[in-house]
């Protein structure tokens, strides 16, 4: 059985072939060329968090590839009055095709996995956000092509780890950059993949020579009761229109969203034509597209 669980679950062919058919897919979509290729298939799309993007693009996507997908919130269902995971997991595998699950811990998805005999995906967990990195490769793909310098600022949270391990597979130089105590916590990882990946809690620094600044929220989902010493430990790391003027003229700014305007981003720099975040969101549909196929079909 095939899961996404870790963007380093796929080898890097298929990671390359996932992005040329999702270059495919948008193209398509764009002459209005729609394959049912899901036909009769259903994914449920299990949340323990909320979500805007990642519900509305699988949902989207299972749609237009002619089958279906189920939104189930966690509270609503046995889960949430403490049916084991391993149940529910036997459960669904008798219903449907594939399971899309956001979860507050790693394990929950693990262990959905270990019982489920059918496909899961990882649509976020408090250690990876595989979907979300394989959709940014297309956008940096798209502005950049495969030779970009990445560098992350904030916090090295799950969207950090799966982009640290992306450009560990794909040969992407990486330079992280956070306070001490917030280093994600895959950096071994990546770097026993082979990866190119440099810290330098100088955020001025970090910056030179930038194709790619990528920020993510500083408080993640689950985090709340830390906002206070989080909004202090990450205090010079915001992307302002200033730090933006030590990378490349023509660098590119992500972000996962949801932003968090006035925290590690500025208004302007969000604003700016530098900033591709509406691109980025866009392309988790073709990806998830991509992915979809690679593991339903
Ligand atoms: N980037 C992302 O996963 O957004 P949502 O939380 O809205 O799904
Ligand atoms: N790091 C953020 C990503 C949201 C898509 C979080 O986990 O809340």
């Amino acid at each position: 059985m095939r899961h996404l669980i870790s963007i380093a679950d796929l080898s890097r062919e298929e990671i390359l072939e996932l992005l040329r058919t999702a270059e495919k897919l948008k193209e398509n979509r764009k002459r209005g060329i729609f394959d049912e290729k899901l036909k009769n298939k259903t994914l449920a799309m299990l949340f323990e968090l909320p979500s805007t993007r990642t519900r509305i693009s699988f949902e989207v996507a299972m749609l237009e590839l002619g089958g279906n997908a189920l939104y189930l919130n966690w509270y609503d269902l046995q889960l949430g009055r403490g049916e084991p995971i391993k149940d529910t997991a036997r459960v669904l595998s008798r219903y449907v095709h594939g399971i899309m699950i956001r979860a507050k811990k790693h394990e929950t998805v693990e262990e959905l996995a270990k019982f489920a005999s059918i496909p899961v995906i990882n649509g976020l967990s408090n250690i990876e956000h595989p979907c979300q990195v394989l959709a940014d490769l297309l956008t940096i793909y798209e502005y950049k092509g495969l030779n970009a310098r990445i560098v992350w600022l904030g916090d090295g949270n799950n969207v950090c780890n799966s982009l640290i391990l992306l450009s560990a597979i794909l040969g992407f130089e990486m330079v992280v950059s956070c306070p001490k105590g917030y280093e994600p916590s895959l950096l071994s990882r990546a770097l026993q993949l082979g990866g190119k990946i440099v810290l330098e809690r100088d955020p001025k620094k970090a910056v030179e020579n930038a194709d790619v600044l990528y920020t993510d929220v500083w408080v993640s989902m689950g985090q709340e009761a830390e906002k206070e010493s989080r909004l202090k430990a990450f205090r010079g790391y915001e992307i302002s229109r200033e730090l933006l003027d030590h990378a490349k003229k023509d660098a590119i700014v992500m972000h996962c969203m949801p932003v968090h305007r006035g925290e590690e981003i500025t208004d302007d720099v969000i604003e700016s034509d530098n900033s591709v975040i509406y691109d980025q969101a866009e392309n988790r549909l073709h990806m998830q597209k991509a992915v979809l196929l690679k593991l339903l079909s």
